[in-house]
């Protein structure tokens, strides 16, 4: 079977695949493919192991209905259309345990770096602003006891409030699909209504797939309902949050900060007002981008299609 290696992935997984005997052709270039290329270069295989990058609509996929199979390095999958691929027989995984930690890190140090306002603090020392001592400047805020509204409860949300309750035993509510009573047991978590999450929270952190029920869900309306001094972090899908009531939102003082790793569109236009806030933390989807991370993802993918190859149930089907 030929498998088409998408991008640079880490080593580990494309050396299982080779040691499996599958026919494996690498995408060594840093630059993505093009979609036409993408395409193109499809055809000739029989399994695609894919990126979020890469937009696997409608049209790319009946362009290329002889896949067995679409490996995806990522948890997310809201690249792909899913239901097309369904009609189509073409079978899609992804690889959700690999990066629970390094993007429960991420939220937790964007939450972090935003109450202390460490970007923007970090930018003056560069722009020779450090100056002198003013008892009344700078001032940040403790997260200590607060409260952190979760707003989908998976792998992710899990492991963030985890560190939250850890580090400054703060109190959990969260809003999911279906209650989490390891949560409500481990942490003494509350589920909540979507209103309530929204009303009580001091640090709402977003952990939910991109859906037609979840995009632009964070809009002006829903962060009018928002604390005033609440912090909304973002390590999703930049499509969750509407970017310019966002904005809007943080000028007029509607809520107090904001710490991402998912805009939307990627890559953030450096122009972004956002970028000049003090109480913004950004940073450029690196939500699983550590060594442990990747290597995992690297060998789930390939993990995923050699189950594929054997006939052997596929543990990380897309459903
Ligand atoms: C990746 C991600 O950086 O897993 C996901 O859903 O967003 C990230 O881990 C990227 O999407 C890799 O394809």
């Amino acid at each position: 079977m030929k498998v088409l290696v998408s991008l640079n992935f880490p080593p580990l997984g494309i050396e299982m695949l080779k040691q499996e005997g599958l026919d494996v052709t690498v995408w060594k270039n840093d630059i993505p493919m093009t979609r036409e290329e993408l395409i193109q270069t499809t055809k000739e295989h029989d399994i695609l192991l894919s990126s979020s990058i890469y937009t696997l609509d409608a049209d790319f996929l009946e362009k290329n209905k002889h896949l067995k199979l679409i490996s995806q390095f990522a948890v997310g999958y809201n690249n792909i259309a899913i239901k097309k691929a369904k009609e189509l027989g073409i079978p899609v995984t992804n690889t959700p345990n690999a990066m629970t930690d390094a993007t429960a890190d991420i939220a937790f140090g964007l939450m972090l770096a935003v109450s202390r306002k460490m970007f923007h603090m970090h930018k003056t020392i560069i722009s020779g602003d450090w100056g002198h001592f003013r008892p009344q400047a700078n001032l940040g805020m403790e997260l200590k006891g607060k409260t952190v509204g979760i707003f989908g409860m998976g792998r992710i949300g899990s492991e963030f409030a985890r560190r939250c309750r850890g580090a400054y035993n703060m109190k959990v509510i969260y809003h999911n699909r279906t209650p989490s009573p390891e949560m409500e047991n481990e942490l003494d978590a509350s589920y909540v209504s979507f209103e309530k999450l929204l009303k009580e929270s001091d640090v709402l952190s977003v952990h939910a797939g991109l859906s037609n029920e979840t995009k632009g869900l964070f809009n002006a309306d829903v962060f009018s309902k928002m604390k005033s001094s609440a912090i909304f972090i973002n390590t999703a899908r930049g499509g969750l949050h509407d970017e310019k009531s966002l904005i809007e939102a943080l000028q007029n003082k509607v809520i107090w900060g904001a710490g991402l790793d998912v805009t939307n569109p990627e890559p953030m236009n450096k122009d972004n007002p956002l970028l000049n806030m003090e109480n913004v933390a950004i940073t450029p989807h690196i939500g699983s981008a550590t060594v442990e991370a990747r290597n995992e993802m690297s060998r789930f993918a390939a993990l995923n299609i050699i189950q594929f190859s054997r006939g052997e149930p596929l543990t990380n089907l897309v459903d």
